[in-house]
């Protein structure tokens, strides 16, 4: 494994890519959405950084139809395979899948579309990820970003404890880790410094609560994803989580308190290249 790929701090195993497959069912109608507003259509040439098991290579090849095509790149062999499988069972023909850090990864041709979920958040620099993205694109070609802000916090009414437990850690944890808990607010002043016109940006989140939701086990197994880097810096004890347990008690508090659980703050943001 390269050290771009070990730097993951989600790792690379099924539990992370059944941990991509639940934020997704939660956040991909906000995704088509803001690709939508942000004006993908039919036909155009769409690179997606970061893609995972393939979430937004799929909504985008969707857009683009098959006058259109998609590039969606990751780092990880195994969630690529999935990927592609996934493209192949929907019959969507328009995707290629490459192997490529999108640290280092120069296209060959220029995109109208560059767009990216999640992956601002764990890069070192994302301002010269930026840059390269502008450099990527073509004349007039847009930007799209979908990023968390753990630092905007919502209230839950009635409060639920481990959902203020659950909220601090992420917080705290991607701020000590990599410095980017609050790289969703970030995201205007990111596009300007990287040479974009000023970008339209929006906040939004869920509510959650129905017992049946997929929100607890996301966010449990988030939780766990982060825990021994969590336990690391000092953060918490994993005794005070009881991570297998922690699905369970979560959705036992929502429902019981009849509390409105909202999802972490997401930010859509878009922009063209002059
Ligand atoms: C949080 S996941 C988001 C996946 C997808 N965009 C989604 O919303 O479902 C971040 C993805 O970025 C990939 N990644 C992280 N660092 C990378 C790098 N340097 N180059 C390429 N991919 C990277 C990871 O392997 C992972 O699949």
């Amino acid at each position: 494994m390269t050290e771009a790929a070990a730097g993951y701090v989600m790792g690379h195993d099924d539990r992370e890519r059944r941990r991509l497959a639940l934020q997704a069912s939660i956040q991909n109608p906000f995704t088509q959405e803001l690709f939508l507003r942000a004006g993908l259509a039919t036909g155009i040439r769409v690179l997606d950084l970061g893609c995972g098991v393939g979430e937004l290579s799929l909504i985008a090849a969707r857009i683009v139809g098959p006058q259109g095509s998609v590039v969606a790149v990751d780092i990880d062999d195994a969630a690529l395979e999935i990927a592609r499988r996934r493209a192949t069972e929907q019959q969507l023909l328009n995707i290629e899948f490459r192997r490529e850090d999108i640290q280092t990864y120069n296209p060959d041709s220029p995109f109208d579309a560059v767009v990216g979920r999640h992956i601002l958040l764990h890069t070192p620099d994302p301002l010269r990820l930026l840059r390269a993205v502008h450099a990527a694109l073509k004349s007039d070609g847009v930007a799209v970003f979908h990023e968390f802000d753990f630092t905007v916090l919502p209230a839950d009414d009635p409060e639920l404890p481990l959902r203020s437990l659950a909220k601090r850690l992420f917080r705290d944890f991607f701020q000590r880790a990599l410095g980017s808990a609050d790289i969703g607010g970030r995201l205007f002043h990111l596009f300007c410094a990287a040479g974009f016109g000023h970008p339209q940006c929006r906040g939004e989140f869920s509510i959650e609560g129905a017992p049946d939701s997929p929100f607890y086990e996301w966010v449990a197994e988030s939780l766990r994803s982060i825990l021994p880097r969590a336990e690391g810096l000092g953060l918490v004890e994993a005794a005070e989580v009881d991570i297998d347990t922690f699905a369970d008690r979560l959705r036992q508090e929502t429902v019981s308190r009849r509390s409105g659980l909202p999802a972490p703050v997401i930010i859509g943001c878009f922009a063209r290249k002059w």
